[in-house]
Formats: C-alpha cells, sequence, structure tokens
C-alpha cells in the first residue's frame, strides 16, 4: 500500500464538478489523475455491447473475466482521460447520459466493486494519485492523507451537467438531465456495497456558489495546512 500521505481523494454525487476539480488538483500537484468513474463506465459498455444486462450479475462476471480496460492521459489538456476497452477506444462513448446510468446499476454490483476497487488499489500502489469517485474515500483508499467531500445543490450539478455535456457537442435536455442525476444520486447512495458516502475524516466543500478555481485553491490550501 502506497504512503497515505501521497493520496487525495474526492468524492461526491454526479455533476458536482468532480472531474475537472481532480484534474486540475492533479495538475498543480503533479499528481497522477485516476477517473474511478470511467472504469465503471467501461464495464457499462461492455455489458451493451454484449447485449448483457447491467443488472445481470452472472452474466457480468463472465464479461469481466476477460476485460480489459486501460485508462490512459488524455491527448489535450483539459479533456477526460482515455479510455480503453479490449484495445477499442470508447473514450467518447462512455460519456453519455445513458452509459451513465448503466455504469450505476452495474456498480451495485459486488462482483464488479471487488475487481474494479482492486484495480484502483493497483493503479495507486505507488502513492502521488488523485482518486475521483463515490468511495475513494470510503473503501478504495481508507488512509488516503487527504479526503474531500463535493456537494453542489441538485439544480446547480444539472445546470453544470448540462453545459458540460453541451461543450462536448451533445443535445440535451435540463429537466431530463436533472431527473437523471436525482435518481442516479439515489441509486449510489442508498446500494448496499460502498455507497455514495463521505469518509467520517473527510473534508466537506459546498461549490454551489464557488468557481472551479476557488474550489482548487481551497483544496489545496487544506493539503498545504497538513
Ligand atoms: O463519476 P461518474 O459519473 O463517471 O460515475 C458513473 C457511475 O459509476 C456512478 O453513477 C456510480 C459509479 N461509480 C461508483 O459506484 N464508484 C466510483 N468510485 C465511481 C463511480
Amino acid at each position: 500500500m502506497a504512503s497515505p500521505q501521497q493520496i487525495v481523494t474526492i468524492d461526491g454525487p454526479s455533476g458536482v464538478g468532480k472531474s475537472t476539480v481532480s484534474r486540475a488538483v492533479a495538475a498543480r500537484l503533479g499528481y497522477t489523475y485516476l477517473d474511478t468513474g470511467a472504469m465503471y463506465r467501461a464495464v457499462a459498455w461492455k455489458c451493451l455491447q454484449e447485449g448483457v444486462s447491467p443488472d445481470d450479475e452472472q452474466g457480468v462476471a463472465r464479461l469481466l473475466n476477460d476485460l480489459d480496460i486501460r485508462l490512459l492521459p488524455p491527448e489535450r489538456e483539459g479533456d477526460d482521460v482515455r479510455v480503453l476497452v479490449d484495445g477499442r477506444d470508447v473514450s467518447r462513448e462512455i460519456r453519455t447520459p445513458e452509459m451513465a446510468m448503466a455504469a450505476s446499476r452495474v456498480s451495485a454490483l459486488g462482483v464488479v466493486r471487488q475487481r474494479l476497487t482492486r484495480m484502483q488499489q493497483e493503479m495507486g500502489a505507488a502513492g502521488r494519485i488523485v482518486a475521483e469517485g463515490r468511495d475513494t474515500g470510503t473503501v478504495v483508499f481508507p488512509r488516503a492523507a487527504w479526503k474531500f467531500f463535493l456537494d453542489a445543490a441538485p439544480g446547480e450539478r444539472a445546470r453544470r451537467r448540462a453545459e458540460q455535456l453541451r461543450q462536448r457537442g451533445q443535445e440535451v435536455d435540463k429537466e431530463e438531465i436533472l431527473a437523471q442525476i436525482i435518481q442516479r444520486d439515489r441509486d449510489d447512495r442508498q446500494r448496499t456495497i460502498a455507497p455514495l458516502r463521505a469518509a467520517p475524516d473527510a473534508i466537506h466543500i459546498d461549490t454551489t456558489n464557488l468557481d472551479l478555481d476557488q474550489v482548487v485553491d481551497l483544496i489545496l490550501s487544506h493539503i498545504r495546512q497538513k
């Protein structure tokens, strides 16, 4: 296990801006950014590709037997990480609202969580990492030195997510995005295994009225203090 001094975890609900914040924090610290949500999306993509229901634990377990997920640095600074599934670049395909919903369903399965948690721990074993997701402070890296939990009002999160999708050239219906965010949060919080939850020692940041730079500066100031 890496020295806990070198691990930062950033968890929180969908659309709170975790990815943008985590990428910026990692860049400022010179650490590697680990997007754990991308891995759940990759499993969801594989399910849809193979016609396996994201709720079918046995079917998904079979898929996991020969599933190769790779995360690569983005082609351009500021972009999402690149994701290869069995060698195929699925970076764009996994970033749709439908894939997010499927990822949330697949993420409730114990067999998936076990496998991805282990991969994430291996990826973080060398330390100097900023891990982002739902359970990185509670389950994946419980001994991380710095843990943050970001939140924001649901309406603001829907606005941010819609803006992000629009920038990627996707059509958006704000009401639908809000409904999906609310449902995904409820499912992520209520699932039995590794639910979305702040670690008891996480620092909570309400980002509703903060911009990206303010959140990043706040996180860095906490890290520098400790
Ligand atoms: O962060 P994201 O929107 O890319 O995550 C997609 C889904 O994956 C999310 O709704 C729940 C699941 N997930 C998870 O269960 N645990 C994580 N550490 C990261 C994501």
